[in-house]
């Protein structure tokens, strides 16, 4: 067992784990923060990413003893400091960019670190970056206009 420190949204938490914990597995088991979904366990889906120091990773992909010391952002993290959506969230819902929602925690954290990267994708951009995300419901085609519409692109907003 090793113990292992890291900052999750912000805040400094701790725990002892296998050498064979996965980050999702500390972050859902441990520190019971289960907004972080697994679709796959085996690195397909995406539903599990978070980002660490800045950088989206697939949750599932990673031991948390390899996360000791880092910075860590999960989907809990997202929201405004009132609680509200964020912008990126705020879009999500506005252009129905999810229907049975299990995806779009790792969606929302993809396209965010998207965004921090590069502010105004293209859509082929946009598609290509969400290549590790998989989504069985939307056929993508919300889930791309309603990044676009995050990144003050314009985009007509989805019939209700
Ligand atoms: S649960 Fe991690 S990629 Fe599917
Ligand atoms: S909304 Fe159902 S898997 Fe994406």
């Amino acid at each position: 067992m090793t113990e292992v420190k890291m900052t999750v949204n912000g805040k400094a938490v701790s725990g002892t784990v296998e050498g064979r914990t996965l980050l999702s597995q500390f972050l859902r088991e441990d520190l019971e923060m289960t907004g972080t979904h697994i679709g796959c366990d085996t690195s397909q889906c995406g539903a599990c990413v978070v980002h660490v120091d800045g950088q989206a990773v697939k949750s599932c992909a990673m031991f948390a003893a390899e996360a000791d010391g880092a910075e860590v952002t999960t989907i809990e993290g997202m929201a405004n400091a009132d609680g509200s959506l964020s912008t990126l969230q705020q879009a999500f819902q506005d252009h129905h960019g999810l229907q049975c929602g299990f995806c779009t925690p790792g969606m929302v954290m993809s396209a965010a670190a998207l965004l921090a990267e590069n502010p105004k994708p293209s859509e082929a951009e946009i598609r290509h970056y969400l290549e590790g995300n998989i989504c069985r419901c939307t056929g993508y085609h919300n889930i791309v206009k309603a990044i676009q519409a995050a990144s003050g692109q314009d985009v007509a907003i989805a019939a209700e």
